[in-house]
């Protein structure tokens, strides 16, 4: 699939312009929505996504995909890699929090969220991400969870149009090859990529409950296995590993 480009200088959220207009976009493309500022940028959990102008990425991939197909959960976590590699090509040593944070140096440095609209047949899908390019120090520490950007990681400035060049090359690339093929392409480097390791201690919430056990692995599916104090292994397919400030 190809892709064609939309810019707003301000708006109030790339994905809720994606969820008002899916009716209008065209079913054989990717519609990337971006814009310099957004006034209610969304995260996960209904939090909000800090939004300056022109220091950050914020964009919206929005794609027709089949409704049937089972394995649309993994595609998160392909924009993840795909964010995380094109970081790599600028020399950084990305990790990834289960399910699709992105993180330098332990702290955020880009998130993910996904939100899908039926349209008959077929569903709309909006993967938003919002990758701290230029943030400086003070707005990241304003931030409520370790954050962190390119820019405070490398002491330099970047151009947000190249990161954004990179990054939607790579997720063009990847989003092809999970069409065809699945998450089975991604899996090694996806467990490879994530940031806890085998019998590290975690809390996690499912949207219901806060758990607690050691980090067991990741299925072929992309969920998350935890092996909890009873010595039951629990597998979740959504929710959030809290930060250790969280717990
Ligand atoms: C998260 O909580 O980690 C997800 C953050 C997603 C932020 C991006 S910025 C572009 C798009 N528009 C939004 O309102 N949110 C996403």
């Amino acid at each position: 699939m190809e892709l064609i480009q939309k810019h707003f200088e301000e708006i109030d959220s790339t994905n809720t312009w994606g969820k008002h207009h899916a009716e209008e976009l065209p079913h054989d493309k990717i519609t990337l929505v971006t814009a310099s500022m957004q006034t209610a940028g969304r995260g996960r959990f209904n939090r909000k996504w800090v939004s300056p102008a022109d220091e950050n990425i914020y964009a919206s991939f929005c794609f027709f995909i089949e409704k049937h197909r089972t394995d649309i959960g993994n595609i998160p976590q392909v924009l993840a890699l795909s964010a995380a590699e094109a970081l790599k090509t600028l020399g950084f040593n990305p990790e990834l929090k289960w399910p699709n944070d992105i993180l330098l140096s332990k702290k955020k440095v880009a998130g993910i969220l996904a939100e899908t609209t039926p349209l008959s047949d077929q569903l709309c899908m909006i993967l938003g991400i919002g990758l701290n390019v230029n943030m400086p120090l003070e707005t990241a520490l304003q931030i409520d969870r370790p954050a962190t950007s390119l820019a405070i990681e490398r002491s330099q400035h970047f151009d947000v149009k190249m990161v954004l060049a990179g990054l939607q090359q790579q997720f063009v690339k990847d989003l092809n090859i999970f069409l065809e093929e699945g998450f089975q392409p991604f899996l090694f480097s996806y467990r490879k990529s994530i940031t806890q390791s085998a019998t590290q201690t975690i809390r996690f919430h499912d949207n219901r409950a806060v758990w607690s056990g050691t980090f067991e692995g990741i299925n072929d599916d992309g969920s998350l296995r935890l092996k909890l104090p009873n010595g039951e292994s629990k597998t979740f397919v959504a929710g959030e590993i809290l930060w250790p400030t969280e717990f």
